[in-house]
């Protein structure tokens, strides 16, 4: 097989072959286990040199349909690990449509349905959030870029206090650039701040534990020790331990009364405005210059897909803007308000699942994830051999193993650390581990929206079972 060209017959054998394999999968996902016992074997298919002669679509597309079984199940309903949505049904055919459209989403010019639905999609999102109607935005790949264009806003307003366009001339002749946080900063924004020039180690975390949670007096008498030198401040709506909340409201006024930008990192914590019940979580997202959040989380559309609204609209051509003859340079261009040129057109996926389940449907499956936390946390405080380490203001539930009678915090990690791998290496469930005030523990994060009930109750189990094989005692 050669010239692509001999094949064009092939299209819709190719695509129908690939649906009917997806079908099946996904018509298995409820059940199947998150990791297979069979993913090294599975991975010896790939290799070997490049073809000097191409097999044709259908070998090709069988030898990956054959390979599955090293596909983790992380669109389904037990992958509790990091923080990992799926594709709802509208968003993940919208996502297939946009394959077959293959439209280039820099502009009106390239792509007028492109550009259409992402600009109507982010006035949704706006709405959702109730983030006001008056700021821009715009889909980027994820939370990361996400955080790195809305930080690209912030450095270029702060060295415009200085006179300077940084994005013209780089930072010569400007001080540095004071970024505080609490403890709770992602790293994905430092290193959005390190790709900014601006340096991870910038930061200044002003925690009051071992937590993370902000020292607000420690962030108000730093931002006075500036007496009025511009300064970023990042909050974060929703860390990844224990999906707790910086107070977005007072820091949003710290930020006013100081002259500083506020930027909220909401990647999946921006949620918590679609319900009554979370609402106040994020009190005073409207009061930032700049607000982020993930589609591929708790919006449940495919990788990857994020977004950023920024307050002030103008602020991002003149440092994403690109200008050559052959480009447009007119009408509604997204291509110049983030850091591609050329991009998929995730609007599609956003207005589909939107279109198709409401400001309601989101509200009701968020609520239905609230529920699932509170009930996994239950489940946790009724067991006598862990321990929940935290509340659940939303969606994550962080606990660790610990067996009554085993105090010391070394032995503890080190039995927490042999029981998640354990999990990883079981894979009915996908939970993960992390460090919370120096402990190892569990931190299954629910945004999946195929998630129910029973689901939900295989963390407890399992965890237990595998505590109970590594302390090899059976706990009753
Ligand atoms: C709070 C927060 N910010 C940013 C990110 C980065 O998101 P992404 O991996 O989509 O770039 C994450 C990812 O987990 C996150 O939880």
């Amino acid at each position: 097989m050669a010239d692509p060209l001999s094949e064009k017959a092939r299209v819709e054998a190719a695509l129908r072959y690939i649906a009917d394999e997806a079908v099946r999968y996904l018509a298995s996902i409820d059940e199947r286990p998150v990791r297979t016992g069979r993913v090294d074997e599975a991975l010896r298919r790939f290799g070997g040199p490049l073809p000097e002669d191409g097999v044709g679509a259908m070998p090709a597309l069988e030898e990956l349909v054959a390979a599955r079984d090293a596909a983790l199940a992380s669109s389904g309903p037990r992958f509790f690990h990091w923080v990992t949505g799926g594709g709802t049904p509208a968003a993940l055919a919208a996502d297939w449509l946009t394959s077959a459209l293959d439209q280039n989403a820099f502009a009106h010019d390239s792509t007028p349905l492109g550009t259409r639905v992402e600009t109507v999609a982010i006035e949704w999102l706006k709405d959702l959030f109730g983030i006001p109607a008056s700021w821009g935005g715009v889909l980027v790949t994820g939370a990361t870029m996400a955080n790195f264009v809305a930080l690209a806003a912030a450095r270029r307003w702060w060295a415009q206090r200085y006179d300077v366009d940084v994005d013209d001339r780089g930072f010569a002749g400007l001080p540095p650039l004071p970024v505080f946080s609490s403890g709770y900063i992602h790293v994905s924004a430092t290193k959005a701040l390190a790709m900014l020039g601006i340096g991870r180690s910038t930061v200044r975390r002003f925690a009051r534990d071992a937590v993370g949670r902000l020292d607000l007096d420690a962030l108000d008498a730093a931002l006075r020790d500036l007496r009025g030198a511009p300064a970023i401040v990042v909050a974060n709506a929703g860390e990844v331990n224990a999906g707790d909340f910086d107070p977005i409201a007072l820091m949003a006024d710290l930020a006013e009364r100081h002259g500083a930008w506020l930027h909220v990192d909401g990647a999946f914590g921006l949620f918590a405005a679609v319900s009554p019940r979370t609402r106040p979580l994020v009190d005073g997202i409207a009061g930032a210059r700049s607000v982020i959040a993930d589609a591929h989380k708790w919006l449940n559309v495919p990788y990857d897909c994020g977004f950023a609204f920024v307050r002030d609209a103008s602020a991002l051509p003149p440092i994403f803007g690109i200008g050559a003859p052959y480009l447009p340079d007119s009408g509604v261009m997204y291509g110049v308000l983030g850091p591609e040129a050329s991009r998929r057109a995730r609007g599609l996926a956003v207005w589909a699942t939107l279109r198709a389940y409401g400001r309601r449907g989101y509200r009701e499956m968020v609520e239905r994830h609230l529920d699932l936390a509170q009930r996994v946390a239950r489940r946790v405080d009724a067991s006598p051999e862990l321990e929940r380490l935290a509340d659940v203001p939303l969606n994550i539930v962080c606990f660790r193993v610990h067996p009554k009678g085993l105090d010391d915090e070394g032995a503890l990690n080190e039995l927490n650390t042999r029981v998640g791998a354990a999990l990883l290496e079981d894979g009915r469930i996908y939970v993960g581990t992390t460090r919370y005030s120096g402990k190892v523990a569990f931190r299954p994060a629910i945004v999946n929206w195929r998630t129910t009930d029973a689901d939900v109750d295989t963390i407890v189990d399992v965890i237990r079972d595998l505590a109970a094989r590594a302390t090899a005692a059976p706990i009753h």
